[in-house]
Parts: C-alpha cells; structure tokens; sequence
C-alpha cells in the first residue's frame, strides 16, 4: 500500500497550503490552515515546557529584521551562500550540491571542485537535460532596503544572533550563573536556490532555538544526558552506534557533555510529539560540511519516504558568536569566573589641581581640560607645556578575584516546519480496509481532541450535541462540533486530520445522557455518560496508542 500524498491531504484538509493560491503563488511559501495551525502550536507549546522545564532556561522574542552590523559580525553577510548551476536551456536553478548527493558523488563545497564534479561526471539538467551553466556563489539572505541612506536591514537567517547581541541581558537575569539556555521560537528566512517538498525547504520558515551558554573550562550542562535509551548515531568517521546519548558521551563519541544532552532532550521531544524512535537518527557533519560558526554539528535526521532529512542541526559554535560581536561592536559581551584571590598593585593616576590653580591661576581650566582629554602638551600664552608634572601617581593595594572569559555555545535548532512534514509523512497512512486516510498523532498534538457530531442535524440530538459542545469547551476541552454529512464520512474526515475522538450524540443520548466515543485508531467505539467525557479523553489508555 503506498503513503497517501501529505501535500494532497494538507491542501484539501487546511493543514497546510501554498501561501497565496489565488495569485498562482510563490514556491517556498506555504501557510498553515485552521488544523496546521493547531498542530504547529501543539509542537510549539511542548518543545518550549520540555524546554523550560529544564529551571536554568529563558525565552527570547526578537525581531525579523536584522541590523547590518550584526551580521557582518556574524560572518552570514559575507559567508552565508550556496553555490548554484543554471540550465542554459530552461534557466532552472539547481543547489549544485544537491546534484551531486543525488547521484551519490562525493560533495565538498569548494567551487573548483564543484566545478569540476560537473564536467567529469557529466551532469545535465534533471529538468529537461539541458547544459548546466557555471557554479556561482547564490547568496542566501533577504535584503530589504530602508529610506534613502540608511542602511540596508536584512531579514533574519537564523533566529540565533539576536540572542548572542543580548546574551548581557540574560546574564544579569540569571545572576551571572552559567549555565544556563536561552529559547527562541520565530521565522528564519533564506532565498533557497531551489524551494521543494512543501514544508522541507522554504524560503520563510519556523525555527525553535536554543542557544545554551558555559564556562568553556567547565563545560557541563547541570542534568546528566539520558541513559535510559538508546538512539542511532552515524559519525563523520562513517562508524555506527546503537547508543544511549550518556555512553556516546563517556565512550567520546560526542565529545562535549551538552551536546550529548541536547541529542537525548531532542530525541525525547521527537518521541513525545509523534516521530518514530526508529527512523530517527544523529548524523555527524564532516569537516567541510560544517558551518562556518561551528566546530561540531550533530544532524537529527529523520526517515520519511523520500529518505533521511535532516530535522535539527545540533552545534558547538565555540565562542564564535560572542566573540565576534566583542571584536566588532568593542562592547563587553563577557562573563566572568571566580578564581584564587590574589593582590595587585593598581597604578591611580590624579590631576593635581592644587598645583595648577597656584602655577596657572586664570588659564588653570584649559590645562585641567588638556589633562582630561589625555594631552601630553598645551599651548598657553604661546609657550608650549608639558602636562606630565600635574599628574600625581600612586599605588594602591587591590584585590583580584575575578576574571573575564567569552562563554561557548551548544545550539540545538529545530526547524519546526520539517520536523512537521517529517510527523506527518510517518503518521498518514491509509486503511488497506476502506482506503481512507488516518493520521496517527498523539493526543497532546492533534489539532483538537475530540470532534461532536450528532448523528442527524435534527430530533433534538443537535440541540443536545451543542450543549455537550458547549460543556467541553466550558471544561477548556479543545474541541469541535461538525453536523454536516454522515457519521461514517465525518469519522473519516476527523481520521484525516489527526482528531483522536469522535463524540457520537444519538437516540439513546437522549434516553440515558451517554455518547458513544469513538477512537480514531482502533475505531472502537464505547458507551460513556456525558460528565465523565471530559475525564475520559484526557485519561483514556487509548491516547498515543497506535495499531
Ligand atoms: P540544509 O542543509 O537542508 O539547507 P541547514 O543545515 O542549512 O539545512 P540549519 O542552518 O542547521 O539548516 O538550520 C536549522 C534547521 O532549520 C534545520 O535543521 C532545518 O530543520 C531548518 N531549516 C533550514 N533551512 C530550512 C528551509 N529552507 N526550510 C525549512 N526548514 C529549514
Ligand atoms: N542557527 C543555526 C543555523 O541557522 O544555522
């Protein structure tokens, strides 16, 4: 039996559709409708508990558009690019190293040798087999222009670097105690060569980032990683583990402790919200894969039906970022560590005005102010004078115990609209019985819990099916009421788009106040009273139970 088509029933459905319909619309912009929605702010509201529940982690809201500065800083201005080919013939643009993956050559990302890769293996349009132009530098991020001589703002590639320009704010916040995690949910945004596979590569899309900070000598994140399962790791060395993230740690599979952390708290997450623990896996990037911020990157990766896509890029970015935003902004973006206390002898330096004002009286204030602008000499009346004598120097006695250093970085960034095509790809399956089409997702996701549905618009049963509507949702039930159709085409409706329980209002409602509930993956149906419903769907041992 195939996988039905997710594009086909997300655009039929409302989960998700390309932005702008009735325009023709614009390849790699997609919305999500009134189930999507729904679902994406599930995904949202548990990534950031799991998150939060963490104690030593904050949230962050910044802005799209990004200061020039900031990143030029960052280095995405100069070096944020993919390198593309053009069709001579039907002008179609192509990621040139996604030519080369899908023919199973070796990719390095250097222009020669992409050139090179072209001509020696012969490689032509996959559109129509035309000649392929020269490799070219395609930059990645949106430009938008301001009023006359302003700069140009940019539209943010990564949600991250707002985060790192404010990484003082948070320290404060977390009385300059490290470790600690600041959390970001918001839309990043890069003008991909070629936007494919509705949700998988978009030009504007949903990223969930998580950038975490540490003393570099002491690099520990403050909970252990997971030793209670075991996932699937593929290091750049091409060795394959079967490996729990804490003995990926020990055995130096991983070599820093968070990074095995943030591997065992994402694995946790994909499981909770529905992905298949067996068709996930941590992919190592090799060297020359790696971003230019990044010293090691794990890819989360996940297996759909078109193959493993990455989900979520897990990075150790050193002390990249801050560091180049202290070179560049000259502001103190540092943290500081206790160390053994020691004295010093500190040099004072004081203008001694006593001896100005006896030596200078009425020009005593032009040689004051050459003294505080840091002149070695001053003009008055003429003759030249060295300042150096009105200078008193001294020792005093002070104590150190402190010292500035630039924190490290482990980023785990979750690009939330893949990890939503990759749930649904493995959820959506059609029943060999009826070929309808079910989605398979757990409770805490599903757009709404459970759906009401009189079983005919009249003889009362829709009155009484509002008024159990409306009870459920006075119980802050998330749920929805639908009288439109037959029960057996509504129950497959719900199917589709992932809703756990069908609420069923029919003769004997009326009789003895029970419904019959139906779940969506076993199609059991039962009889309970209306004020036990509410207890029943969140309780019920049927959620997140798949057959
Ligand atoms: P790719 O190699 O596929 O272009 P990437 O390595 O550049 O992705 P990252 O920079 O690590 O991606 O971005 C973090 C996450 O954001 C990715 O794991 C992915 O889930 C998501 N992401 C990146 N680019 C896109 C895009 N164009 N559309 C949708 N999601 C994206
Ligand atoms: N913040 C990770 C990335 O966008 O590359």
């Amino acid at each position: 039996m195939n996988d039905p088509d997710q594009e086909e029933i997300s655009k039929r459905r409302g989960i998700y559709l390309p932005s702008f319909l009735i325009y023709g619309g614009v390849s790699g912009l997609y919305d999500y409708g009134p189930y999507g929605s729904r679902i994406k702010d599930n995904v949202i509201r548990i990534w950031k508990d799991m998150m939060l529940s963490e104690g030593n982690v904050a949230e962050y809201d910044g802005t799209s558009l990004t200061q020039i500065s900031v990143l030029k800083a960052s280095g995405h201005y100069d070096r944020f690019f993919d390198y593309s080919t053009e069709c001579e013939n039907c002008h179609t643009k192509f990621r040139v190293d996604d030519l080369l993956e899908k023919r199973n050559i070796e990719v390095r990302l250097d222009q020669d040798y992409l050139t090179r890769a072209l001509k020696e293996d012969n490689i032509k349009c996959d559109k129509c087999g035309g000649e392929l132009g020269e490799v070219k530098i395609h930059k990645l991020m949106f430009q938008v222009e301001q009023g006359q001589n302003s700069d140009p703002l940019f539209l943010r590639p990564e949600t991250a670097q707002g985060i790192f320009v404010n990484f003082k704010e948070y320290y404060r916040f977390f009385r300059e105690k490290l470790p600690f995690a600041i959390i970001q949910v918001g839309r990043g945004y890069r003008n991909e060569i070629s936007p494919r596979k509705a949700l998988y590569r978009l030009r504007e899309f949903n990223m969930m980032e998580c950038e975490s900070f540490f003393d570099p000598e002491n690099e520990r994140w403050v909970n252990e990683p997971p030793d209670s399962f075991k996932v699937k790791m593929a290091a750049n060395t091409g060795e394959e583990f079967f490996i729990s993230p804490r003995e990926a740690y020990e055995r130096q599979i991983v070599k820093s402790q968070p990074l095995a952390y943030f591997i065992g708290k994402s694995f946790q997450f994909y499981v909770r919200i529905g992905l298949d623990p067996d068709r996930i896996r941590y992919r190592q990037h090799k060297k020359d894969e790696l971003s230019h911020y990044s010293s090691d990157t794990w890819d989360a990766e996940a297996l759909t039906s078109t193959g493993w896509i990455e989900i979520t890029g897990i990075a150790h970015r050193g002390t990249y970022d801050l560091s180049r935003h202290i070179e560049t902004s000259g502001k103190d973006l540092y943290a500081q560590r206790v160390i053994p206390s020691r004295k010093v002898m500190e040099e004072v330096v004081e203008i001694d005005y006593g001896l100005i004002k006896k030596k200078f009286v009425n020009d005593a204030p032009a040689v004051i102010s050459a003294l505080k602008n840091n002149q070695d000499f001053v003009t008055i009346k003429g003759e030249k004078i060295k300042l150096a004598e009105f200078l008193i120097k001294s020792h005093v006695e002070k104590i150190i115990d402190r010292e500035n250093f630039i924190p490290t970085v482990i980023e785990p960034s979750f690009g939330l609209d893949r990890i939503i095509y990759s749930l649904f790809d493995q959820n959506f399956t059609t029943r060999a019985e009826s070929g309808f089409n079910v989605l398979r997702i757990p409770s805490e996701i599903s757009p709404y819990e459970a759906v009401v549905l009189p079983l005919m618009p009249n003889d009362s049963l829709d009155k009484v099916a509002r008024e159990v509507f409306s009870q459920l949702l006075a119980k802050g039930g998330r749920v929805l009421y639908d009288e439109s159709g037959s029960i057996g085409k509504r129950y497959a409706r719900y199917d589709e788009v992932g809703i756990v329980y069908g609420i069923t209002i029919d003769y004997d409602t009326l009789k003895d106040n029970t419904v019959t509930l139906r779940h969506r993956d076993t199609r059991e149906q039962i009889r309970i009273p209306i004020k036990e419903i509410m207890n029943y769907v969140r309780s019920s041992p049927w959620n997140g139970k798949k057959n």
